[in-house]
């Protein structure tokens, strides 16, 4: 039995939240009568409409995207930038899988299943993300120790890192470097590199997992294959018992 919002939703016809407006509205009705009870149980086999329109279960669906820059994740944004889902022509009501900054490219999975997004974000399963960063100035050996160990950011530490230096530009004080971390956290990477006060010029994200987009141009997309899907999900799995 699932709640007649979460039924609501998960037809694609809208979000949770706008379904349960619909439901106080009186506009669902479940085997031809109307419920206004939030929270209403609904069996299987039962007739769910929805202004009169019976509703469908939703097919889930997975892409991956090599996220160009000067694109948001958000679904719509004030300043009417480019959103990745506009990129994207598909029927169901897709959401981005946490978020790239505007100025980030690479892997970026979009999928209409929350509960798969939840796993591939949350710090609890571990999926390490690896990123190609460029920064001004030199990343030095004890900094690179203590992204290996973590980093106190916003009162909280940061789990092991992972650091691999491909080039250092002594004359032009750069450093390009592949950097693994196993979160998400808002901006993380920009202020993992500003916690020793050097600035992020390039990111792009190289891999989440197994999964890259390195024969993909920033723009394309492809759905996932089922084995993939399966793959990120036990990989996520596997994380959580570590
Ligand atoms: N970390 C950042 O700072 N930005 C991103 O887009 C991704 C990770």
């Amino acid at each position: 039995m699932e709640r007649l919002q979460k039924v609501i939703a998960a037809s694609g016809i809208t979000s949770r939240r706008k379904a349960e407006g619909y439901i106080v509205e009186g506009r669902v009705k479940v085997n031809g009568v109307v419920i206004t009870e939030l929270g209403y149980k609904v069996k299987k086999g039962d007739i769910v409409e929805v202004d009169g329109e019976q509703i469908q279960k939703e097919n889930k669906v997975y892409y991956v995207m090599n996220k160009p820059k000067k694109t948001v994740c958000t679904l719509s944004d004030e300043f009417d930038r480019k959103t990745v889902v506009s990129l994207i022509d598909s029927p169901e009501r897709i959401f981005p899988v946490g978020r790239l900054d505007y100025d980030t490219s690479g892997v970026l999975i979009l999928t209409n299943d929350g509960e798969f997004a939840n796993q591939i974000i949350h710090p609890a399963y571990h999926i390490p993300k690896t990123y190609d960063v460029m920064i001004t100035g030199i990343l030095t050996t004890p900094q690179i120790k203590q992204l290996e160990k973590g980093i106190e950011l916003d009162g909280v530490m940061t789990l092991p890192a992972k650091v691999r230096i491909r080039r250092k530009d002594l004359a032009l004080k750069k450093t390009k470097l592949d950097l693994t971390i196993q979160e998400g956290r808002n901006h993380q990477v920009k202020k993992m590199m500003e916690y020793f006060g050097y600035e992020v010029t390039s990111l792009h994200r190289k891999s989440i997992g197994f999964l890259k987009v390195d024969d993909m141009s920033q723009g394309d997309y492809r759905l996932l294959k089922p084995y993939e899907v399966k793959r990120l999900r036990a990989l996520a799995m596997k994380g959580k018992e570590e």
